[in-house]
């Protein structure tokens, strides 16, 4: 089994809160990411589909083909965007790195027909990063 990853960025805006606390609990939970006119982060997002190398191509997937994908169903749709507000597919979502993985995966998922989905690496900084996989 031959594991291949492409990485895309984006820049999004956010503010992390749950309606249903109080002021004060959001600030405690949250902390600075619920600043309530939001604030930015420039994400780096690691996808790796896990297959056979084909014969024919010398390929699991073609990466210029992966990004492509990745670009139509991820990029597009939230570069630049305030993600509490802009985004269908986020709605009612608290937009932390951990559900944007998961909803990445679920728009992924289908989209890729060489290999398979394996895993989601969302760095929203340097620092910070989850890993998704849906096992
Ligand atoms: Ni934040």
């Amino acid at each position: 089994m031959t594991y291949v990853t492409k990485r895309v960025s984006f820049s999004a805006a956010h503010r992390l809160y749950n309606p249903n606390f109080s002021d004060e609990k959001n600030e405690d939970i949250f902390g600075l990411c619920n600043n309530k006119m939001g604030h930015g982060h420039n994400y780096d997002l690691e996808v790796t589909v896990r297959g056979n190398v084909q014969k024919e191509t010398g390929m699991v997937i073609d990466l210029n083909k992966l990004k492509k994908i990745l670009i139509r169903e991820i990029v597009e749709k939230v570069d630049h965007k305030h993600l509490n507000y802009d985004v269908p597919f986020l709605k009612g979502v608290i937009p932390t790195a951990e559900n944007l993985a998961v909803k990445f995966w679920d728009i992924l998922k289908d989209k890729i027909d060489e290999g398979e989905l394996y895993e989601i690496k969302l760095y929203e900084s340097r620092n910070n990063f989850v890993i998704y996989r849906a096992e």
